[in-house]
């Protein structure tokens, strides 16, 4: 009998640990450790050391912003932790307003962290007004680098989900070095003449999903760097915005080949362009492969579909030299709706390096413009091989 209890009492105990290290995760609430949710004090040194002890628990552990709106300076969020980490935001984390008090191009950094996750809820609001109208990045190369909103750099295993990045100064989103990352139900939000908001820009990465997701801003909604392989993004509604783009590519020398890219159930409104390719004239050698967009609705885009081997957007390049960036085995699949250019299908290849296994399926784009002229392609150095049916004629 006594035995029997005991070997009752040790299961007992046992199921309490299992409990205690896996579900019931550490909580940091920031206001306990004195954050205050008035706007106006700054709760960096609040993160950093709650940050540093969520980090270093052996259990995983749960910070937690609460309702309310939060001032936050440039951190730094530094792993490797011990354990699974989440960062739980409900309210509104705001960022200051004026560019000159960043010392990075970065406000909230996020490096290093295996198991990490970001949800919550809560809006990142990098008040990017002042920075906007301070940008002459389009007339000055050597302009002032403002922070991006939040920048992952070698994160791993990583989920941000039901979160809002609204305003940033620079891009909202830069991903970096990461490997197994999802965004769900992620929305950007800027307005259409914010310049160089981009909503998610990756590079050097592997195995990046986008679900889900509304991302609307003045600059791409999505667009790839060199290195990235594996980003599928799927459910994800554009506009006002660019485009969902891969590149522009060609500018730097030994760039990292982009291959593997999966966009399906998208919708595109308003924007620019739809899916596109941009690499730069005279530029370095360079790979893009297996890129494939399927399912896509498009509601008065400027350039529903687009390559474009000579991207060049200030007049700033030699536009004669064909670029050296390899493009092969680029499929379009089922992408209907309007453009609001007669030039719904533009594949501009390089003379160099001609486009290779472009697959067009079945295309239905309708131009809806002012003016009379019926929707059109323009092709160069490509020979598309068709399935299904294609309103306007592709390369015809
Ligand atoms: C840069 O462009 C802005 C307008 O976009 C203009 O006001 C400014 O004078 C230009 N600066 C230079 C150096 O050209
Ligand atoms: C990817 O990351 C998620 C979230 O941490 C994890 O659940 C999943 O097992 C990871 N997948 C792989 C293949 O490691
Ligand atoms: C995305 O949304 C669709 C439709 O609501 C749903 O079926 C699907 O499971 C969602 N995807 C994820 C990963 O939650
Ligand atoms: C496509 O994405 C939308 C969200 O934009 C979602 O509501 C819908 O269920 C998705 N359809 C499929 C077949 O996944
Ligand atoms: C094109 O890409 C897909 C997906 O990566 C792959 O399965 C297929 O084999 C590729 N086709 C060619 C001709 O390279
Ligand atoms: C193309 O779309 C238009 C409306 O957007 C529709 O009227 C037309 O029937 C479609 N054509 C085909 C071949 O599906």
């Amino acid at each position: 009998m006594a035995m029997r209890k005991l070997q009752i009492t040790a299961a007992a105990v046992a199921l309490l640990l299992f409990f205690s290290s896996t579900s019931d995760a550490q909580i940091f609430d920031v206001t306990k450790y004195g954050a205050k949710a008035d706007g106006k004090s700054n709760i960096d040194k609040t993160l950093m050391s709650v940050w540093k002890l969520a980090c270093a628990s052996t259990s995983p552990s749960k910070i937690v912003i609460p309702k309310g709106t939060f001032l936050l300076g440039e951190v730094k969020i530094q792993g490797p932790c011990k354990a699974p980490v989440e960062i739980q935001v409900q309210g509104t984390v705001k960022a200051p307003a004026d560019p000159s008090s960043f010392k990075t191009d970065g406000w909230l950094t996020f490096n290093y962290i295996d198991k990490f996750t970001l949800s919550g809820g809560g809006v990142f609001d990098g008040q990017g007004k002042i920075a906007w109208e301070q940008n002459d990045c389009h007339n000055n190369t050597n302009c002032k680098r403002t922070p991006v909103n939040l920048r992952f750099n070698f994160i791993t295993n990583a989920w941000v989900h039901d979160i809002t990045t609204l305003d940033s100064k620079n891009f909202h989103v830069n991903v970096l070095g990461c490997k197994n990352f999802t965004f769900l139900r992620f929305t950007v939000t800027a307005p259409e003449d914010s310049r160089n908001t981009d909503g998610i820009h990756i590079g050097r990465s592997d195995g990046i999903y986008i679900t889900n997701s509304t991302i609307g801003t003045g600059d791409d909604c999505i667009s790839l760097g060199d290195g990235s392989r594996q980003v599928h993004v799927t459910g994800v509604k554009c506009g006002p915005g660019h485009g969902i783009s891969v590149g522009s590519l060609g500018k730097y020398q030994a760039e990292e080949p982009v291959s593997g890219f999966w966009v399906k159930n998208c919708t595109l409104t308003n924007t620019q362009n739809g899916v596109r390719v941009k690499t730069w004239p005279a530029s370095y050698p360079g790979s893009v492969s297996d890129l494939h967009f399927e399912d896509i609705t498009m509601v008065k885009v400027g350039y529903p579909i687009v390559i474009d081997q000579v991207y060049c957007p200030w007049n700033l390049c030699k536009p004669d030299i064909p670029s050296l960036v390899k493009i092969n085995n680029v499929s379009f699949k089922n992408i209907r709706g309007s453009s609001s250019t007669a030039v719904a299908v533009k594949l501009v290849c390089s003379s160099k390096v001609p486009c290779k296994d472009v697959v067009v399926g079945d295309i239905n784009l309708t131009y809806d413009g002012p003016e009379a002229p019926t929707a059109y392609s323009q092709c160069s150095n490509v020979v598309p091989s068709f399935q299904g049916k294609q309103s306007p004629r592709v390369c015809a």
